[in-house]
């Protein structure tokens, strides 16, 4: 089959689109709303845009309450969601009101963050303290605005839980990442292939 987003339907019953651009890592954000309250939410439009600086991003279809905070206090965290959080996971993508925290909503206990204000989840293995650099809003080729709200932020802490490290590096077969696929669907990440990186190919010479 071939369609044309926009222009001809697919025919089928759900949009295909974003079970093909998957599996799409999740960025499980906390932030802070203006009167304090402790905002929860998965976002999987979302990864990391610079190495140096790290910077993150994630896009929100619309502007959600994770925009709105992040915008007025300036800092978010970015948990890690694995295998073992998936029901809190999907529960925290619940729509609250503004003032009621899916924190306290769903039991989520939280842990300090030492850079930043918004707290982490206690429960996952690693965390990015990020502070808020700046919101895009993407274009379609017709030069008109989209309603996503793609916030970038800049990794200033990040910490790793010391039994997600193995031989110095992170194990995230035994951690079960979870990636967000099509649909309803996740996907834990737990089998790996490696593959030595290669070099660059000797040119040929005249
Ligand atoms: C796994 C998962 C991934 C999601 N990814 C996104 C996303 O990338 N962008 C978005 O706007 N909503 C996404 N959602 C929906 C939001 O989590 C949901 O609208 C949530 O209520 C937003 O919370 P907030 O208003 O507190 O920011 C996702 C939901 C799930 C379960």
């Amino acid at each position: 089959m071939f369609y044309e987003p926009g222009r001809t339907p697919h025919g089928l019953p759900h949009n295909p689109l974003k079970a093909i651009v998957s599996p799409r890592p999740i960025g499980w954000i906390s932030s802070l709303a203006a009167d304090g309250t402790a905002n929860l939410a998965p976002y999987s439009f979302f990864n990391m845009v610079s190495e140096t600086p790290p910077l993150v991003m994630f896009t929100s279809l619309g502007r959600k309450d994770s925009v709105a905070n992040i915008e007025a206090t300036g800092a978010f965290v970015c948990n890690l969601a694995t295998l073992d959080l998936i029901d809190l996971v999907n529960a925290s993508s619940t729509p609250l009101p503004a003032d009621e925290s899916e924190f306290a909503a769903f039991g989520i206990a939280t842990a300090p963050s030492r850079l930043v204000e918004p707290p982490r989840v206690a429960a996952s293995p690693c965390a990015l303290e990020c502070v808020y650099v700046e919101t895009l809003r993407p274009r379609g080729r017709d030069g008109r605005e989209t309603n996503s709200h793609m916030v970038i932020g800049e990794v200033i802490g990040v910490h790793i839980a010391d039994e997600a490290l193995v031989d110095g590096r992170l194990d995230i077969a035994r951690l079960h990442v979870l990636a967000r696929c099509g649909y309803l669907d996740y996907a834990p990440v737990d089998r790996l292939v490696a593959r030595p990186r290669p070099k660059a190919e000797p040119r040929a010479t005249d």
